[in-house]
């Protein structure tokens, strides 16, 4: 199992799909194939896997995967049937399926008569998939909350302006992780201010590989003329306040996680709306002073209401410093955590 992880994290790390790795193993348990999920619309890793085996060589055969194969024929057609025409024996996973559609893999393999064993690594897998995982459970993308500010908490200086706040490491962190999600978020504010592009770009200004897709949310139009007009995936804007309805919109869209870039207005309503997962701030070691602060209203009245997170990580980037944070853990859903399915997990503090 922890190499069908490894060969689940092979796959693409973006993209409307769940990463998978599987490995076959012989009756004496020699590994006779690997296989892993490269993307939507192509073989899902038990299939793969499996295409790489002498078909005789199936019969009685170990099929170690990490998520539970699915029982539904969409782009590709079920694994778990699949796996009963190859004449597997013996299935192992580690994580049930939760979609609809997909789950009750299992229960048609072990009404086959093929022994299934679940749960293995369950904690490992569960912390590999969370973002996938939350989307699927909850309707709507992980949401990763990401702000620059000075030591005080500023995020622009009193004229509005705040490019650039932290330092060209800090900021080549922010386009990774852009890359890293699916989609790019700002609200109508951001672009009429700053005229971003919300492309993920390299060192020298090039174009990454993985393009968020970007959303701008809001009444107000966006410039003909605005930068991210000309963004390679095209602009979605998604006009009125409802962040819940916005967000379970960009499912529709193949959007699993986003990378919310402010400004505060946008950002303050998301953590007042209980929609943030976690949290990326990046702190200047410079002094803004002023009225724009990072945050507004996050619904907190009195210090008895506020919002605790867990810090995961402080990493210095350059001259700044990146904490990484989720809500404190006794705050979130027990439906949204990870290690819920099974059983609990802390998640690890580096
Ligand atoms: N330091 C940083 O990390 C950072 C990052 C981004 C921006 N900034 C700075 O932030 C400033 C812009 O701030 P901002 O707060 O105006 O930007 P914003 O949060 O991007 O945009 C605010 C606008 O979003 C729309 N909106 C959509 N859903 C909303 C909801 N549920 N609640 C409230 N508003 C919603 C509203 O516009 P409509 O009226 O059009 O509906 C609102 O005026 C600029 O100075 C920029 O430089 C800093």
């Amino acid at each position: 199992m922890r190499r069908g992880l490894e060969l689940a994290a092979l796959g693409p790390a973006v993209g409307d799909h769940a990463r998978v790795g599987a490995v076959i193993l012989s009756p004496d348990g020699d590994v006779l194939a690997e296989g892993w999920h490269k993307g939507a619309g192509t073989p899902h890793a038990e299939v793969d896997a499996l295409s790489k085996v002498d078909p005789a060589r199936l019969l009685g055969a170990t099929a170690v995967v990490t998520l539970e194969p699915c029982n539904h024929t969409g782009r590709t057609g079920p694994c778990a049937l699949a796996l009963l025409d190859a004449g597997i024996g013996r299935v192992v996973y580690a994580i049930d399926d939760p979609g609809a559609h997909a789950h009750g893999g299992a229960e048609r393999l072990r009404a086959a008569g093929v022994e299934v064993v679940a749960g293995v690594l369950a904690d490992e897998a569960e912390a590999f998939l969370e973002r996938w995982l939350l989307s699927v459970r909850l309707g709507r993308p992980w949401v990763t909350v990401k702000w620059a500010s000075s030591l005080d908490g500023r995020a622009a200086a009193a004229d509005g302006t705040s490019q650039w706040i932290t330092g060209a490491a800090a900021r080549q962190h922010v386009h990774e992780q852009r890359a890293a999600h699916d989609a790019i978020l700002v609200g109508t504010g951001t672009v009429l201010a700053d005229d971003p592009s919300l492309t993920a770009r390299g060192d020298a200004g090039e174009l990454l590989a993985d393009q968020p897709l970007p959303v701008v949310l809001g009444d107000r139009p966006v410039p003909a003329g605005a930068a991210v007009r000309r963004h390679p995936r095209g602009v979605v804007t998604l006009p009125g306040h409802d962040l819940a309805a916005s967000l379970a919109a960009l499912r529709g869209h193949g959007v699993h996680s986003v990378f919310v870039e402010g400004g505060p207005t946008v950002a303050s309503a998301l953590i007042a709306a209980g929609l943030v997962d976690e949290y990326l701030v990046y702190l200047a070691p410079v002094l803004l002073g002023g009225p724009r602060v990072a945050l507004g209203d996050v619904g907190v009245g009195s210090i008895g209401e506020r919002r605790r997170l867990d810090v995961l990580s402080t990493t210095s980037l350059g001259p700044d410093l990146l904490v990484r944070a989720r809500p404190h853990r006794a705050s979130v859903p027990a439906d949204a955590v990870p290690g819920n399915a099974g059983s609990q997990n802390d998640r690890s503090t580096t």
